[in-house]
């Protein structure tokens, strides 16, 4: 009977330990961004290019943008694996489709050529493939 009565506590207790951790959960879960919420973020976020950066600092701004795109880019020869998933998956995906691994494994695959220049990695690489691709809270 006293070990009935533990198990059932204790089968309370796991229970609702679930649910409050459900719960939690619930109010605290980030979501993966949609492509919709990646092209929004980079719609409001205005990129530069590197016309915009200091004359001084603008070759070496276009060779590193040059570079990157090599990397990222889905028509260059030397584009990452990743890269070439993610510009198929783009292709075919719809707005409400969430942002792949292989979009984060591109970013990683290319960002070593992005951070060869400040500007273009501040001001057009990381807006696209860093902020606008991070995980957002919901607000409920
Ligand atoms: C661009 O890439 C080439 C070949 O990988 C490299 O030699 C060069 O240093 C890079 N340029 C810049 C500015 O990062």
């Amino acid at each position: 009977m006293k070990y009935q009565a533990i198990l059932l506590l204790t089968t309370i207790g796991l229970l609702s330990t679930y649910y409050f951790q459900k719960n939690q959960h619930r109010i605290l879960t980030e979501y993966q961004p949609t492509i919709f919420d990646w092209q929004y973020c980079i719609e409001r976020t205005m990129l530069k290019t590197c016309d915009q950066d200091d004359p001084q600092d603008r070759s070496n701004c276009y060779q590193v943008a040059s570079n990157t795109s090599q990397c990222y880019s889905e028509t260059s020869q030397l584009a990452s694996t990743s890269c070439i998933h993610w510009w198929i998956y783009f292709e075919s995906s719809q707005g409400k489709d969430t942002l792949p691994d292989s979009f984060y494994q591109c970013a990683e695959d290319c960002i070593e050529y992005a951070q060869e220049n400040n500007f273009y990695f501040s001001q057009t690489f990381s807006p696209m493939w860093i902020t606008c691709s991070q995980q957002q809270k919901k607000d409920n």
